[in-house]
């Protein structure tokens, strides 16, 4: 006798609530869907960062190769995504992550073309894979409360496998002769209230089991922007 062919079971994955953080602060600039599509332009994302988004997002993805299983860690405006999918090629794999409903749909529509990519509905807090060679977070953690990012630092170090890494590029606390010192302190008091707790520390420092970890930190731009290229030594 024949069986009808049973569907797979797929385990239900709790969704994560939107965390206060994101609705309170940052409503504006992730969560309405038609300041996303104003937003996420070339010219907004490069102006907010002074006219170095291409220069930041080829620092982040010189450390990814061809054949990666790569996760990044929340969308982000701009080509990013688009460009990590073609720096692990066809033998590699892209898991792209973020918390909000309205960017998983909108980055899955950005890279519909690409058939190495996933993006998915998760907290960075608690990634849904683990055993990667390698993690991308592009400035995600000046926008997270300090708890949370440390909950978050803690479970992107988790996700890599032994000997890979994560590649946090982020704010940095300017150099004191920066032109751009005093704008960017007005910029992170009235608009990016939680970046503060992250020029004050070291992402090291964020850790649980940091000696368990080979950090190296660069910055650039005056010291605005800093690279910290963690790998996960066992
Ligand atoms: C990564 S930051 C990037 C900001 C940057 N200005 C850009 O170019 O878009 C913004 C994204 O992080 C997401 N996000 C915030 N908290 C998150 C978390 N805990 N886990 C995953 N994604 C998160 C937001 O929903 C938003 O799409």
């Amino acid at each position: 006798m024949d069986y009808p062919e049973q569907p797979p079971v797929v385990e239900a994955l709790e969704e994560p609530a939107l965390p206060d953080y994101l609705v309170d602060t940052y409503s504006w600039a992730y969560l309405r869907p038609r300041n996303l599509r104003l937003l996420d332009r070339h010219f907004v994302v490069n102006g907010i960062l002074w006219g170095n988004y291409r220069r930041l997002a080829a620092w982040a993805c010189e450390h990814f190769s061809s054949g990666d299983r790569l996760l990044q860690a929340a969308s982000v405006y701009g080509d990013l995504s688009a460009r990590l999918a073609r720096r692990v090629g066809a033998l590699g794999f892209l898991d792209v992550i973020d918390i909000a409903p309205v960017q998983v749909n909108h980055c899955r529509k950005k890279l519909a073309g690409h058939r190495n990519v996933s993006v998915q509905l998760a907290d960075a807090a608690a990634p849904p894979g683990s055993g990667y060679d390698a993690i991308c977070c592009f400035f995600l953690l000046h926008e997270i409360p300090d708890q949370h990012r440390r909950l978050v630092v803690d479970a992107l170090l988790a996700a890599v496998r032994p000997g890979g890494i994560v590649v946090f590029v982020d704010y940095h606390l300017p150099a004191w002769w920066h032109p751009l010192r005093p704008v960017m302190a007005l910029v992170f008091r009235w608009l990016e209230p939680f970046a503060d707790g992250l020029l004050r520390t070291r992402i090291e420092d964020l850790a649980k089991r940091s000696a368990d970890v080979d950090w190296k930190k660069e910055t650039c731009f005056g010291a605005l922007y800093q690279k910290v290229v963690a790998r996960r030594l066992r």
